[in-house]
């Protein structure tokens, strides 16, 4: 049998860590006490001190000395309670693990005048004495860890602590804008923070206000889940440093596989290796989520986390699509105004060969059947050098890519066909027999039902040939075996990636391949339904590759250069 000290000191081990689990503890508290105001204090990164003080609701004589017990909570009466629950607390179990491994005191008052200071040192109450303070609480804890040598020796030094700390206070303090924080460190102020408005607000405190205007909005309802916070824009990640921070249901998390689906919004708007900066808060139904899985509650559980991952993949990619869809057009393209009023368009324009028989771009699916395209003003189109678009824009001029365009209308369009499985294809007369290599037949055969999602109809053939009854079709020009040997040479080469990563390659590869090139003219009429199918994507401004497929040339830069100002 464990004597109860020893099973504090056990149980304490996974509460408290270092300073600052006790700092985030301590706070979590304050906040459940309905603090508005809470200051605290730390001495060498706080491993000599950690003081916290609130002007919470406070505790009478009684529950202040209770609450050192273990599975002391008034937070949580019944099981049930659990599920749902929206305070930071539930286990009853933080202060007395806190106090059974330090000099620890509570001095508290539930008004104003006549409270109770109790102090316990290593886990032993020692003193229980009146003490006047305002209402609210004060929880000192000095000396941490000061009867357990061997977990002494884990704390590092003052600075090392004092990041950690400051961590816990940064997720904290973006999760509750609604209080005031002020911290001293060694009796320095170093950080004051008043209430805040928005997140981005305490965003432009905390990163800097330099930060702050690197994000763009995200506020999306996926059913039940609502997403929203800041992310980066995808043309300043890599600028600055890295930071993140996920709030669910008002408590700072860490959460992987979030992270990861908030990254893979930015899928194909940066370039390799450039991880993007975000802050997104998550709010859900309380029985969605249980945060009772971690013993710092760092770490929640949801009941559907593909739903959850979904949610935020999809929020912080509509965020980063208005942004460039507005800059595309957001009212501001212009009808190109020919010299003297003539009514015919620039030469260049009309000389271009028309699209007769099949359109380039409308063949299998209707390029225009997106939702509100037709309200899409589209400005006269200039092809330059049978490889970009120009037109005239309220800011300045606009050149776009027009393999790059396409790649990405072709991108999104394919992944949406992965997910229905709705590409239209074309059976071919005479089947065709391709050949591949044991390799290239290997990587067809990992991802035979992406291929038939897209509009492939494959038969395997002994060794390594494979028939092709069908091919998707996508535009008259596109060569669809040409196209499947390529996709395959490329999937082989990239043996490493994962099933997930397969599938965006091939999709990449698919509608590179497939894309228009640079050197081909286009007619008008294709030019236009380009420029509508683009600006319909989520990420107009980029090619799949992470590159731009857009350049702005602001009247102001031209004017510059022309020295007019
Ligand atoms: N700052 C405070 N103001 C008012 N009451 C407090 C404060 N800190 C602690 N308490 C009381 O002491 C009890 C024990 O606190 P403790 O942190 O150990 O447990 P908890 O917050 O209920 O659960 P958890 O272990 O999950 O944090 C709380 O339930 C609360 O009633
Ligand atoms: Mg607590």
């Amino acid at each position: 049998m464990l004597s109860s000290d020893v099973a504090d000191q056990i149980a304490a081990g996974e509460v408290v860590e270092r300073p600052a689990s006790v700092v985030k503890e301590l706070i979590e508290n304050a906040l459940d006490a309905g603090a508005t105001t809470v200051d605290i204090d730390l001495e060498e990164g706080g491993r000599r001190l950690v003081r916290v003080s609130d002007d919470g609701m406070g505790m009478d004589r009684d529950d202040a000395q209770m609450a050192l017990e273990r599975h002391a909570t008034s937070k949580i009466r019944t099981a049930a309670d659990l599920v749902g629950v929206r305070s930071f607390g539930f286990r009853g179990e933080a202060l007395s693990a806190i106090s059974s491994v330090s000099r620890f005191s509570v001095t508290t008052a539930t008004s104003d005048g006549a409270g109770t200071r109790v102090f316990a040192s290593g886990g032993t109450l020692q003193e229980v004495a009146d003490a006047a303070r305002r209402r609210g609480t004060t929880v000192a804890v000095e000396d941490l860890f000061f009867n357990t040598p061997a977990r002494a020796r884990f704390l590092r030094g003052t600075r090392s602590e004092w990041r950690a700390t400051s961590d816990v206070l940064q997720s904290i303090a973006l999760a509750r804008r609604d209080v005031r924080l002020r911290v001293t460190a060694d009796g320095k102020e170093v950080m004051t923070l008043a209430p805040a408005g928005s997140l981005r607000d305490r965003v432009a405190v905390l990163w800097g206000a330099g930060a702050a205007g690197r994000f763009l909005d995200v506020d999306t309802v996926t059913g039940p889940i609502r997403v929203s916070g800041l992310a980066e824009r995808p043309s300043d990640v890599g600028t600055a440093s890295r930071r993140t921070a996920l709030i669910v249901n008002g408590r700072a998390v860490r959460d992987h596989g979030l992270t990861r689906a908030a990254e893979s919004a930015y899928r194909t708007a940066l370039a390799a290796g450039l991880r993007p900066s975000f802050a997104l808060e998550v709010e859900l139904p309380g029985d969605a989520v249980d945060v009772n899985v971690h013993p710092a509650k760092a770490e929640v559980r949801f009941h559907d986390r593909w739903e959850v991952e979904r949610a935020v993949e999809r929020a912080v990619r509509r965020a980063l699509g208005v942004l460039d869809s507005a800059a595309l057009v957001g009212g501001g393209a212009r009808i190109w105004h020919a010299p003297h009023g003539a009514a015919t368009l620039p030469e260049a324009l009309t000389s271009l060969p028309r699209s007769t028989d099949a359109p380039f771009f409308e063949t299998g699916v209707d390029m225009d059947a997106v939702p509100d395209t037709g309200a899409i003003p589209v400005p006269p189109l200039l092809q330059l050098r049978r490889t970009y678009l120009l037109y005239e824009h309220d800011d300045g001029v606009v050149l776009i890519d027009q393999h790059s365009a396409h790649e990405r209308v072709l991108y999104e369009r394919f992944q949406q066909q992965m997910h229905s499985g709705g590409a239209s294809s074309q059976r071919l007369l005479l089947p065709e027999t391709v050949h591949l290599s044991p390799h290239d037949a290997e990587s067809l055969e990992a991802h035979r039902d992406s291929f038939t999602r897209l509009g492939f109809e494959l038969e395997a053939f002994g060794g390594h040939s494979v028939i092709v009854h069908a091919v998707p079709t996508i535009h008259r020009r596109f060569d669809a075996l040409r196209c499947l040997r390529e996709s395959l040479a490329a999937l082989s080469g990239d043996r490493g990636a994962t099933a997930h990563a397969g599938h965006e390659l091939l999709v990449a590869t698919i509608a590179c391949k497939a894309a228009v090139k640079a050197g081909e003219p286009l007619a008008p009429d294709e030019m236009q339904a380009l420029f509508r199918a683009l600006v319909s994507t989520s990420l107009p401004a980029h090619d799949v590759h992470g590159r731009s497929g857009i350049i702005r040339l602001t009247w102001d830069e031209l004017d510059r250069r022309f020295g007019r100002r």
